[in-house]
C-alpha cells in the first residue's frame, strides 16, 4: 500500500515563533488525519524548535534543501547530517525554485541525493516541467530526463525510501493548477518511467502532486489513482487549509 501524504514546504517564509505556533496547530489538529503521513518542511533556522514541537505528535519534519559536501569550509552551507540532528527525518530536493535560481542541476542533484541517503535523510525529489516545455509538448521528455540523471542511479533499497514530488513549474505559486486529468497523466507516466528501472517497486512509492494545490482543488486532485497526495507551498501556511487538503482524500 503506498504511503498517502500531505507535505507542506514553508520556503522563506515565517518567523521562528510564528513557525511554532504553526506547527503546534499542525501537531494538535493531525489526529484528524490519521491515514494521511503529513510532514512540515520550514526553513533550517527553524528546524530545532519547530521538531520540538511536533514530538510525540505523527508529524514529521523535514528541510527544504541540503549541501553537497558533508561538512568543512563551505559558508552558509547546512550538511544533511546537521539537518538528520534536529530530528528531521525528509529533506526537499530538487525543487524548482532551485533549479532556476540556484543552478542546481543533476549532478549537484545527485550528490545531495547521496548525502541524504548518508544521513537517513528520505528525499522528496521534486521533478516538473516548465510552461514552454509544455505548450511546445515535451513534458513527458523532460520529466523523463530529470528521472534518468538522478533517481535512476538510486539503489533499489534508497529508492524505497525517496518520495516524488511532480510540480509543473507553471502551476507553482501562480494559482493555476494542472487539470487532476494532467496531473492523472503525468503521475501514471512517471511511475511507469520509474518501473523500467526498478521494476514493481514503482508501485510502492508515493508521487504527490504539487502547483497552486488548495482546499478547493485537492479532493479532484487526490482522488486520481496515482496521485498520492501533495506537495504544499502558500496553503500549508494557514493551518486550516493545509489540514483540509490533507482531509481531501
Ligand atoms: P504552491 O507551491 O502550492 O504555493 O504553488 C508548491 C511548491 O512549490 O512546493
Amino acid at each position: 500500500m503506498r504511503k498517502k501524504i500531505v507535505a507542506g514546504n514553508w520556503k522563506m517564509n515565517t518567523s521562528v515563533t510564528k513557525g511554532i505556533e504553526l506547527a503546534a496547530a499542525v501537531a494538535d489538529k493531525s489526529k484528524e488525519t490519521a491515514n494521511v503521513l503529513l510532514i512540515v518542511a520550514p526553513p533550517f533556522t527553524h528546524l530545532t524548535k519547530v521538531g520540538e514541537q511536533l514530538k510525540g505528535s505523527a508529524v514529521a519534519l523535514s528541510a527544504q534543501n541540503c549541501a553537497t559536501e558533508t561538512s568543512g569550509a563551505y559558508t552558509g552551507e547546512v550538511a544533511a547530517s546537521m539537518i538528520a540532528d534536529t530530528g528531521a527525518t525528509y529533506c526537499i530536493l530538487g525543487h524548482s525554485e532551485r533549479r532556476e535560481y540556484y543552478g542546481e542541476t543533476s549532478e549537484t542533484l545527485n550528490k545531495k541525493l547521496a548525502q541524504c541517503f548518508a544521513s537517513k535523510l528520505s528525499p522528496i525529489f521534486c521533478v516538473g516541467e516548465k510552461l514552454d516545455e509544455r505548450e511546445s509538448n515535451r513534458h513527458f521528455e523532460i520529466v523523463k530526463a530529470q528521472l534518468q540523471s538522478t533517481v535512476f542511479n538510486l539503489s533499489d533499497e534508497e529508492f524505497d525510501q525517496t518520495i516524488i514530488a511532480y510540480e509543473p513549474v507553471w502551476a507553482i505559486g501562480t494559482g493555476k493548477t494542472a487539470m487532476p486529468e494532467q496531473a492523472q497523466e503525468m503521475h501514471a507516466f512517471i511511475r511507469k518511467t520509474l518501473a523500467e528501472k526498478f521494476g514493481t517497486k514503482a508501485d510502492n512509492i508515493s508521487i504527490l502532486y504539487g502547483g497552486s494545490c488548495n482546499p478547493s482543488n485537492a479532493k479532484a486532485l487526490f482522488s486520481n489513482p496515482d496521485v498520492d497526495g501533495g506537495l504544499i507551498g502558500g496553503a500549508s501556511l494557514k493551518v486550516d487549509d493545509f489540514l483540509a487538503i490533507a482531509k481531501s482524500f
